[in-house]
């Protein structure tokens, strides 16, 4: 029987932790931490997210605006919004949804947003702080892994980390993370051989490929902690993880749920970052704050 790790607990207490340091933050320094949140389309996972960040926002008293924009939102009025939204002062946080229609260049519109307010971490400036550890930003889904493994007490230094995908918001940041932390890591994608073989290795094994139910019990080594960040739907409309939950938990030590787990934290952690952009902009403008940011460099 594995040890359920709760991401809404542990994003419960990091969250009044915020809260807290919101209230004096904004006491200090006049200051109300910003964050517009802009989507463009009508995909339904992506407006349940939108939603539960601006929720956020009001639960932690950030300003929060939303820019629901058409489907046939062109790149130029796209990038004309973020470039409004980056001149903005009461706007210290730009999140712009992903995925973008095809008509729209992704990595044109990233690299549009000031890296000083790009709360995602997603511009080249801030994934190259993630690179050498001196971030500004912590990317938002693997910090919020990294939050869970702190709070089930399960250590990473020396041991070793096997993490399942390789995309540029989970996988190659969560690998960065826990190389941070002293930990061995493989990051296996598609082609990689013996992918069972190499997943039953790990002590800590990420899960971030997006299929459904991918990770199965042969591949978890007796006692490894299972970190699920995939969010899928069954053939029945049901939500799940790309681990196979029922058939891992009694092999794993630690296991997070899906939905439950990572899903919480990654918001939490947005809102984290938008406070330390907060701060940053405070301290640039004078404004008397204390400078708390969300800088994790490790030597
Ligand atoms: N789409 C799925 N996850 C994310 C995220 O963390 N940030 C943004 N901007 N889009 C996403």
């Amino acid at each position: 029987m594995a040890v359920r790790i709760d991401g809404k607990a542990v994003s419960a207490a990091v969250r009044a932790r915020l809260k807290a340091e919101t209230e004096e933050f904004t006491r200090e320094t006049g200051v109300v931490p910003g964050l517009a949140v802009v989507i463009v389309g009508s995909d339904p996972a992506s407006q349940v997210y939108v939603r539960n960040k601006k929720k956020a926002c009001e639960e932690l008293g950030f300003y929060s605006e939303g820019y629901d924009l058409p489907e046939e939102t062109t790149e130029e009025e796209l990038l004309s919004l973020v470039k409004r939204l980056n001149e903005d002062g009461r706007i210290h946080g730009i999140l712009v949804q992903l995925p973008l229609p095809a008509h729209i260049d992704e990595n044109r519109v990233i690299r549009a947003i000031r890296p000083d307010k790009d709360v995602d971490a997603f511009h080249a400036e801030n994934v190259g702080h993630i690179m050498t550890g001196d971030y500004r930003f912590l990317p938002c889904t693997p910090a919020g892994v990294m939050e869970l493994l702190h709070a089930a007490g399960v250590p990473v230094e020396g041991r070793e980390c096997v993490v399942v995908g390789r995309s540029n918001i989970v996988g190659k940041p969560m690998a960065m993370l826990l190389l941070h932390e002293n930990g061995t890591v493989t990051l296996c994608h598609s082609r990689t051989k013996n992918l069972p073989e190499v997943c039953r290795r790990a002590d800590i094994l990420v899960a971030a490929v997006g299929r459904a139910k991918f990770i199965t019990a042969d591949m978890v080594k007796p006692g490894a902690a299972v970190i699920d960040v995939g969010i899928n739907r069954t053939a029945d409309k049901k939500l799940c993880g790309d681990v196979d939950y029922d058939a891992v938990e009694p092999v794993a030590g630690y296991i997070t749920p899906v939905p439950g787990g990572v899903g919480p934290m990654t918001i939490t952690m947005l809102m984290k970052n938008t406070l330390s952009a907060a701060r940053a902009f405070a301290a640039e403008t004078g404004k008397h704050a204390s400078c708390g940011g969300a800088s994790g460099k490790k030597d």
